[in-house]
């Protein structure tokens, strides 16, 4: 006799400062190499790091959830009008299952809607599972010794196919 699972969905929002505590756990929870394929490095002072993203208003942060569980995070910091970095790390045992490339569309939509022109994301070049995002969004990439910089014309970008 087989039991039927519930299907839980994948649902996405923006995070407020009163969200941080959830941040800051799903940080708290990753392995070294995702900490250190987000941070470029090893960093853990991320109550720190949570606070000044959130002090900001003109961040945006956003979340991907599998009903109650935060399982991945996207930074939008404002850097200049209409110009954003995006930062992004999904929960370890959710990697590799497409969440990651819906939470950059739903952050583009968003972003677009919002008037953003430019999205910019920093990543080290042995990060195939970034890269593979940036290049199915168009991303411009641009590698350099350890660093690689993706330019993505939010503009020009149709995230429609990504969003359900
Ligand atoms: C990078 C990250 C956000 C991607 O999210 P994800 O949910 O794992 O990614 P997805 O499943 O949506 O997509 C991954 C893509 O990488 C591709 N990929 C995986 N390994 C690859 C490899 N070795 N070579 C080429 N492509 C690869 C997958 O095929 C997939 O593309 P597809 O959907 O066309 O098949 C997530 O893996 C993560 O949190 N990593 C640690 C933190 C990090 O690297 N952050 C980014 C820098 S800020």
């Amino acid at each position: 006799m087989s039991i039927a699972k519930p299907l839980v969905k994948l649902e996405f929002r923006e995070l407020k400062g009163n969200d941080s505590k959830l941040v800051i756990d799903l940080y708290n929870s990753l392995s070294n190499e995702s900490i250190y394929y987000r941070f470029r490095g090893f960093f853990k002072d991320f109550e720190r790091y949570i606070g000044s993203v959130f002090s900001d208003p003109r961040n945006i942060i956003y979340g991907a959830f599998i009903g109650n569980e935060l399982v991945g995070v996207l930074e939008a910091v404002y850097l200049s009008d209409g110009c954003y970095e995006m930062a992004i790390v999904i929960k370890d045992n959710h990697q590799g299952k497409g969440i990651g490339t819906k939470l950059v569309a739903y952050a583009i939509n968003d972003l677009k809607k919002r008037g953003a022109k430019t999205l910019i994301a920093h990543t080290t070049p042995d990060n195939y599972r970034i890269l593979a995002i940036s290049r199915k969004f168009h991303g411009i990439i641009k590698c350099m010794y350890e660093e690689c910089t993706t330019i993505f014309n939010l503009q020009t970008i149709n995230v429609d196919q990504f969003l359900n």
